[in-house]
């Protein structure tokens, strides 16, 4: 056994393998399951107790060698194999990776804001949770009006008159907190998100979003309220959209309108969209209600303005032709994937 086991030794010492396939040959005959040190073992069994001290040293340090030279094989050619398998063809065109893309109210969004910037307006925001005053009391809305009530207001807390805390329900708040810590003249948008509680549907939803436009300064006139935004919606749609203003009211304005533009989807033909009128309304405008500026510290008699609010669902949904509100909220990949070609 001693003799065999010498001439293992010698012949494990002097292997060096040219490839990967000689290197497993050598480990089926020394290491395999039915290789020669299994053997050896298999034999070291029967020997008497004298002779299994004396090998079982002998056995286990063979095995050990073996194993060893193996790893040791390996390991160097593993890294040969390696080596080859890296000469990377640079010329190969590169892996495509998937890029985001912006949310279509996002991009709606910017791109009211730089219509507006051109016109000198400044970007201002305010909080969602906002206190009575803001809200609705220093924008003139009479203590008993209805948009206060729990219908149309998610309280946040409700102490029954001007100490409600409330989630915003309109970007008018921001108006009011402008006014109160600036000095006229004022020519602002004001973007955020704002809360009714209505029941989510197609057309409907509990939060959404608006941009608020105010300008304060001497000598404001309601034809430059109109001009402004006749000039923004001849930018977003395009020349040649039709508006018209219709008499309206809010609290916080007087005299108050809204304004439709001709339906950019049937170019005032009728369809659905518009519900065959040809007509769609995207703002509520007016002259800022004396009032307010008072409420805000402005002299009334010096200063005038205007101020403009619009929901911004409402005109991505005619820009891109969506018919159901719940597509914003939903983050459906399939979705949101079609804005890609607009990334910035
Ligand atoms: N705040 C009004 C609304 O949410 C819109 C508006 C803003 C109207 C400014 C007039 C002036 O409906």
């Amino acid at each position: 056994m001693q003799e065999q086991i010498d001439q293992y030794t010698a012949e494990i010492n002097a292997f060096t393998p040219a490839n990967a396939d000689e290197l497993e040959t050598f480990r089926i005959k020394f290491l395999g399951t039915k290789g020669i040190i299994k053997d050896l073992f298999e034999e070291f069994k029967t020997v008497g107790p004298e002779e299994k001290r004396t090998f079982g040293k002998v056995l286990n340090q063979f095995k050990q060698l073996a194993e060893a030279k193996y790893n040791e094989l390996k390991e160097s050619l593993g890294s040969e194999i390696e080596n080859t398998k890296s000469e990377i063809d640079l010329t190969l065109p590169g892996d495509g990776f998937a890029v985001g893309s912006r949310h279509p109210l996002s991009l709606i969004r910017t791109e009211i804001i730089d219509i507006f910037k051109r016109l000198g307006f400044v970007v201002a925001e305010g909080p969602e949770i906002e206190d009575d005053w803001h809200n609705f009391s220093a924008l003139n809305f009479p203590e008993e009006h209805p948009a206060r009530d729990m219908q149309d207001t998610f309280f946040i807390k409700k102490n029954h008159g001007t100490d409600d805390i409330a989630l915003r329900t309109h970007t008018s708040s921001v108006q009011v907190r402008m006014m109160e810590n600036g000095k006229p003249p004022f020519r602002a948008i004001m973007p955020g998100r704002v809360y009714r509680n209505e029941a989510i549907s197609a057309r409907a939803h509990c939060f959404f979003h608006q941009i608020e436009g105010l300008y304060i300064d001497e000598n404001v006139s309601f034809s430059d309220l109109k001009q402004t935004l006749y000039h923004f919606v001849q930018e977003l749609y395009g020349e040649g959209t039709q508006v018209r203003f219709r008499p309206s009211y809010f609290p916080f304005t007087e005299p108050s309108a809204e304004m439709d533009i001709s339906c950019t989807i049937c170019k005032g033909a009728g369809c659905n969209m518009c519900k065959y009128t040809g007509w769609v309304e995207i703002l509520g405008c007016g002259m800022v209600d004396p009032n307010v500026l008072t409420n805000c510290g402005i002299d009334n008699q010096k200063y005038t303005g205007f101020a403009f609010g619009m929901g911004i669902e409402r005109i991505a949904n005619l820009k891109y032709v969506i018919r159901d509100l719940r597509l914003f909220s939903e983050n459906d990949v399939r979705f949101l994937k079609q804005f890609q070609t607009e990334i910035i």
